[in-house]
């Protein structure tokens, strides 16, 4: 990390360890964008350790009962580009990984088949990660109260990353990190919306992709236009 910007974060961390010792449990902080970060020598693999660490044996929500491994993400910090999904499935609950099941493989192909710069990527090149972090039972969508205790870990994960492009994967996904329950995937895919200054392409879930393979062209295209926005990068 350049000297400047880890000097930024040691006075960010003691003012708020000040506001923490007086007891204040929460600040009303009104962000309205990121300030970018150095791609290189940023030190973001540290930033995203130390998130893992705060977030612990998390029992900040019901989920926490029935899960066998948290799920935090994984890729390079340093991603361009970053892939959200909803919440751990059965595998990737007993690996600790996302997107490493059925749907995770169908992930993994469609990210093979993008390019860069006339670079194919690998799931080395993105990061990949859930809204929430454990399995819900039965691999029923997340409820309300659970995405609100684990929202704040991937703001902070996309704060870190930065990443020039987030695809979101699926409804859940979208709308959580929109805040806009309204939105309806089969309207919002293919269109790109922004989440502080991040360009935001929803797409389908690659679960339902695996159920309705007959729309698989449409993440494709969806996929196209990503590469299209991120071309200019090595
Ligand atoms: N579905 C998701 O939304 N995330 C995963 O990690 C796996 C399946």
């Amino acid at each position: 990390m350049e000297d400047s910007q880890s000097k930024i974060y040691d006075e960010l961390r003691a003012a708020l360890q000040f506001y923490q010792a007086l007891g204040v449990e929460a600040l009303p902080v009104l962000l309205q964008t990121v300030p970018d970060r150095p791609r290189e020598g940023s030190g973001k693999a540290e930033l995203l350790a130390q998130l893992r660490e705060e977030i612990g044996d998390c029992k900040r929500c019901k989920l926490s009962e029935g899960r066998k491994n948290i799920v935090f993400g994984e890729g390079d910090g340093g991603a361009l580009l970053m892939f959200i999904g909803e919440g751990p499935g059965r595998e990737e609950d007993i690996q600790g990984r996302p997107f490493v099941g059925d749907a995770g493989l169908l992930l993994t192909k469609l990210i093979e088949k993008m390019s860069v710069a006339e670079k194919n990527l690998t799931r080395a090149d993105v990061y990949i990660a859930n809204v929430v972090k454990c399995r819900p039972p039965m691999n029923r969508d997340p409820e309300e109260d659970e995405i609100a205790s684990c929202r704040g870990f991937i703001e902070r994960q996309i704060e870190i990353i930065r990443p020039e492009i987030i695809v979101t994967l699926g409804r859940i996904a979208l709308q959580t990190l929109l805040k806009r329950p309204e939105l309806r995937i089969t309207a919002a895919r293919g269109n790109f919306f922004e989440y502080r200054g991040i360009p935001v392409m929803p797409t389908f879930h690659p679960a339902y992709l695996l159920r309705n393979p007959k729309d698989k062209w449409l993440t494709w295209s969806d996929a196209q236009k990503v590469m299209e926005r991120l071309g200019g990068h090595d």
